[in-house]
């Protein structure tokens, strides 16, 4: 049955609403969450409690920091963190639905394996650390670190850039893909596939980006919503920087 595999939801209600509808419209009901449910957007709670059905919730840098402490967040991200806790605890709802969207906090794990395919926030040496992005192609050392760990495939978010890299050092973007790829042509080859992000993509396209996976084949969809909206309430809410609304009008 296909699944669908979604990262960096980053509280933008809209988006994933319109991912939901897509979904639906395909009848996939079945939702992986590789994690940053929360932070930088204005809807952490809505994000919560739309994903509270994931078969597999992934702990995310910003799930992590919320719930710990974010010692290596920079000054834009600690602000809109601080103010997402304060929204999690906010006293204007009643207490046990606060309890509930922490309860599911608590319940991410960093690591996910199902057989052979693994799944994990930012890469199985670091879950809710380390970035792999496309110039780590040539990090022979990091990489090969990497798929040591994988047993032949692994679906990672964080660095918020759809991409998928292969154990022979070949790596590539969606479009080159033509949008999909069939695992099943990987030979012996081991595979690491990033969703991208739905709700604050950075590869320049400010489209909500995710991936369905029916066993065999993977696809990288792109769904357009109403960023505006989002926009909006990012510039309402004081204590959220401004940036990270105007990022997602352009998609970086
Ligand atoms: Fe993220």
């Amino acid at each position: 049955m296909t699944v669908a595999i979604l990262a960096d939801i980053h509280a933008n209600q809209e988006a994933l609403t319109k991912v939901f509808e897509f979904l639906e419209d395909r009848n996939i009901q079945r939702i992986i969450c590789l994690g940053d449910i929360i932070g930088y957007g204005p809807n952490p709670r809505e994000a919560l409690k739309m994903l509270f059905h994931s078969e597999v919730a992934i702990m995310g840098n910003h799930e992590e920091a919320v719930m710990f402490y974010g010692e290596d967040f920079n000054p834009k991200a600690r602000a809109s963190l601080e103010w997402t806790k304060d929204q999690l605890n906010s006293s204007e709802y009643e207490r046990t639905e606060n309890y509930d969207l922490w309860n599911f906090l608590g319940t991410m794990q960093q690591v996910v394996e199902d057989g052979d395919v693994m799944y994990t926030h930012g890469s199985p040496r670091v879950p809710t650390r380390e970035y792999v992005v496309p110039a780590d192609i040539r990090n022979q050392e990091k990489m090969a670190g990497i798929f040591d760990l994988i047993k032949k495939v692994c679906f990672i978010g964080h660095s918020h850039i759809p991409h998928i890299y292969t154990s022979d050092m070949k790596h590539a973007a969606p479009d080159a893909l033509k949008g999909a790829i069939d695992l099943r042509k990987l030979g012996d080859r081991k595979i690491l596939i990033n969703a991208g992000s739905l709700g604050q993509p950075r590869d320049g396209d400010p489209r909500a980006s995710f991936v369905t996976f029916d066993g065999n084949i993977v696809r990288f969809h792109r769904v357009e919503y109403d960023h505006q909206t989002t926009v909006d309430k990012i510039y309402a809410e004081e204590r959220i920087p401004n940036f990270l609304a105007d990022r997602l009008l352009v998609g970086r």
